[in-house]
């Protein structure tokens, strides 16, 4: 692949948050140049067979799902974690069945899980790892809290990245591209705790009966005016870095993946960059983890190549995403009077004067034993399904067999 280099890096703290990054070839030949980096495919290659990629899915078009799942590179293991209705019509069965075909035909490591399996609320629990359950101790609906169970899969599996990608998407060699983006993210990177997130290049979208290739959708303008505003407060000098704070198509070191704290629901990307901010931002006294912070915590901006189109879940639904996204930088340490004052009014409407609720966050999952957390799963969770990668069989194998 051949990548633009990033014109400029934002140093916020032990945060490096890259600019943004084009895709200028997808595939490339091996020439450098001072503007662009090489990455050869064995590299990217060598990533994906360690890279998990959790798939959170919830009573999506059947037909999407099976393109996504369809388009990701084989070398990649694929976590499914599931939130769509079992009754009156079991829509998870008919997801494992659409798994199960693909594996029989492509032998690709694929789990998948039910997100209200009794068990894995039990796993969960005897994790003591509670925040994401609710009074029946079954994990509670919200994608981040899919996408939790989904990392502590990818660890069981021993990945050193993990990524994530919607189910809803129309075009499955975008997906493909995604992981790819992933995997150069990390070839680039320098510090083991880096993180990589992706900016659709365009989101089209039908109007006056014509696509019209749109590049900002509202809830994503907005996060990032105040994700950056936040950053511009504190150092004094306006930056106009943060072009991602809502990416639902990022990836993460393992090691990352283990320090951060998850906001609930929708509001888990930009909280990213919150948690990152009130942790390792400019001046922060305490450091959690001081190895992340004195190796740094990497940020890369990729711009896609491909277009990303999507099922749309209306107004309301974005009203929501938005109202998440700016409760997380309205209590985030760094946000001072002004920056309250202007995200109320940006809520203006919303809130209809109240001011945004604290969004619930739950801690670091890196002190649960992913290992300990799989064998409760293994043999009782009633949905969990693990479809293991085949080995192809050598030519004196096969002869061996005939014989
Ligand atoms: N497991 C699980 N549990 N998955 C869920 C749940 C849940 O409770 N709710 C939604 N999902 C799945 C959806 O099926 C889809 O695959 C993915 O999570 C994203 O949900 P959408 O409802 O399609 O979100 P969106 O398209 O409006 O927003 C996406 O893009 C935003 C950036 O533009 C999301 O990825 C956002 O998180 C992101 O900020």
């Amino acid at each position: 692949m051949l990548i633009e280099m990033p014109r400029h890096t934002e140093i916020f703290g032990s945060l490096k948050i890259h600019e943004m990054q084009r895709v200028l070839k997808i595939d490339s030949g091996g020439f450098e140049n001072p503007r662009a980096k090489d990455i050869p495919f064995d590299k990217i290659k060598d990533v994906l067979r360690r890279l998990a990629l959790v798939i959170p899915v919830k009573d999506e078009n059947i037909n999407l799902l099976d393109g996504v799942l369809r388009a990701i590179p084989f070398d990649c293991t694929i976590i499914v974690v599931s939130n769509s209705k079992r009754e009156p019509q079991d829509i998870y069965k008919m997801e494992k069945d659409v798994v199960a075909r693909i594996h029989d035909y492509s032998q690709q490591e694929i789990l998948c899980i039910h997100q209200k399996d009794p068990q894995l609320g039990f796993a969960f629990y005897e994790a003591g790892y509670e925040y994401l359950l609710d009074n029946d101790k079954l994990v509670r609906d919200g994608k981040s809290e899919g996408m939790i169970a989904g990392m502590i899969l990818a660890k069981s599996l021993g990945k050193e990245f993990i990524g994530f990608t919607d189910a809803d998407n129309y075009i499955p060699s975008s997906v493909r591209e995604y992981v790819i983006d992933y995997a150069a993210g990390f070839c680039m990177a320098e510090s083991p705790y880096s993180m990589v997130r992706l900016h659709w290049r365009y989101k089209p979208k039908v109007v006056d009966d014509k696509l019209y290739f749109k590049k900002w959708g509202r809830v994503s303008e907005t996060t990032n005016k105040y994700l950056n505003l936040l950053i511009s407060t504190r150092t004094g000098f306006e930056t106009g870095v943060v072009i991602t704070g809502n990416a639902g198509e990022h990836a993460l070191t393992t090691k990352l993946a283990d320090i951060m704290s998850y906001s609930t629901g929708y509001s888990v990307e930009p909280y990213h960059f919150i948690y990152l901010f009130d942790n390792y931002g400019l001046e922060v006294e305490e450091m959690a983890h001081p190895d992340a912070a004195s190796a740094g915590i990497e940020i890369f901006q990729i711009e896609t190549l491909n277009p990303h189109i999507h099922e749309e879940k209306g107004e309301e639904h974005v009203d929501n995403m938005l109202l998440g996204s700016l409760s997380t930088i309205y209590h985030c340490k760094l946000c001072n009077d002004y920056v309250r004052s202007k995200v109320l009014e940006e809520l203006g409407d919303i809130m209809k004067l109240e001011t945004p609720k604290k969004t619930v966050i739950m801690p670091s999952i890196g002190g649960i034993d992913p290992h300990r957390f799989v064998k409760i799963l293994e043999g009782t969770a009633e949905s969990f399904a693990r479809f293991e990668q085949g080995t192809i069989e050598s030519e004196e194998e096969r002869e061996v067999e005939e014989t």
